[in-house]
């Protein structure tokens, strides 16, 4: 594997990175891109995205470095320049085997701390080290420790949208693509699945086993309303596929035709080719489909996530370039978190 020579990170890539302009050959080289966005991205803001993804694809050759971005980054990154894309468990799992200096993670704070954590000699960036997350914020490790000495013996499950420390201090690690699978392959017959109460409750519907939770919510997710889908499925008169996120309230999953994951969403959508569909989760999830699916229409009320969309061009450029902000987990910490994500793994195969 190449040394990349980290004593003097500005100077690599300078040049790519100082010549935005759009020029024809910047046309002609993200022809491609362009058209697998051509339905989201109008053709007049293309100038603007174009010559940066052209200088971000270069540096990334230069730097040996590999983009993984998450399902709710906006088109122009998801499309144009990530390698690897997917829900949080997918990162994960790709995570452990890029091959690569350095990791740029196009989505939030935990996710990059995920890949660090599973990659501790690699350079692991995210381009806005302010991308949290309110579900990551809803909990500390001195929380953690609290609920166990509440509830001895009983496992604790942590979502993955959660900082190392807190992962430090649970058994397994779980996301909304495998959290039922996980919990039911652990022993007893109750769980701490935290700190999520929307997804440990939807869990709860899905498993035998005792769900005990914890008051953190998806400041996205939680928007969402019961009565907001009932006015949509009245709308179309029941002509439409409603899809959601484990991470909404009770009431919604209540009215909704499936609930899974964003890959699973995405394996919904494409496998089964609904002729209208509802995704209730955040807004660039759609846009992301349109590309592969033009047959479906998306009808989708627009929630943002505000972390995920501090990720832009510019700042993955900047973050390239300098190779910072650098994502660091203290090795301890890192350790017990990494037996946390690697148990989820081993019993999510
Ligand atoms: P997924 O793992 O389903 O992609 O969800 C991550 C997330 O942050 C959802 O809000
Ligand atoms: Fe966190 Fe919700 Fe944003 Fe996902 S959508 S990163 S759970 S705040």
């Amino acid at each position: 594997m190449p040394d990349i020579h980290l004593a003097e990170p500005k100077a690599l890539g300078a040049d790519a990175a100082n010549d935005l302009a759009y020029t024809p050959a910047v046309a002609e080289a993200t022809r491609h891109i362009y058209a697998k966005v051509r339905h989201v991205i109008p053709e007049i803001e293309w100038p603007f995205h174009a010559p940066l993804i052209h200088a971000i694809n270069r540096l990334k050759r230069e730097r040996n470095a590999v983009i993984l971005a998450h399902n709710y980054q906006t088109p122009e990154i998801f499309h144009g320049v990530a390698d690897i894309v997917g829900d949080s468990l997918a990162l994960a799992r790709r995570a452990m085997d890029v091959d690569a200096d350095v990791i740029v993670l196009a989505g939030v704070h935990f996710m990059a701390e995920t890949a660090k954590i599973l990659n501790p000699s690699k350079t692991v960036l995210i381009p806005d080290a302010g991308a949290g997350c309110s579900l990551a914020e809803s909990i500390t490790a001195a929380d953690v420790r609290l609920l166990k000495q509440a509830h001895p013996g009983v496992p604790v499950a942590t979502y993955v949208n959660t900082s190392a420390a807190v992962k430090a201090e649970s058994d397994v690690c779980i996301t909304s693509g495998n959290a039922v699978e996980v919990i039911n392959a652990l022993p007893g017959d109750s769980v701490l699945c935290i700190p999520d109460e929307y997804l440990a409750k939807w869990v709860a519907t899905q498993t035998t086993k005792r769900v005990l939770t914890w008051k953190g919510h998806c400041e996205v997710h939680e928007r969402f309303t019961g009565a907001q889908l009932k006015a949509y499925r009245d709308q179309f008169r029941g002509d439409i596929s409603i899809i959601a996120h484990p991470e909404c309230p009770p009431d919604v999953l209540a009215e909704a035709d499936f609930v899974g994951s964003t890959a699973k969403m995405q394996d919904f959508v494409e496998g089964r080719q609904p002729k209208r569909v509802l995704l209730i989760t955040e807004c660039s999830m759609a846009d992301n489909l349109v590309a592969a699916n033009p047959a479906v229409e998306f009808v989708r009320p627009c929630n943002l996530c505000p972390h995920m969309k501090r990720i832009s061009l510019s700042n993955i450029l900047e973050s390239l370039r300098t190779l910072e902000p650098r994502v660091e987990v203290a090795p301890d910490i890192a350790a017990r978190a990494r037996r946390a994500v690697e148990r989820m793994l081993e019993l999510s195969r």
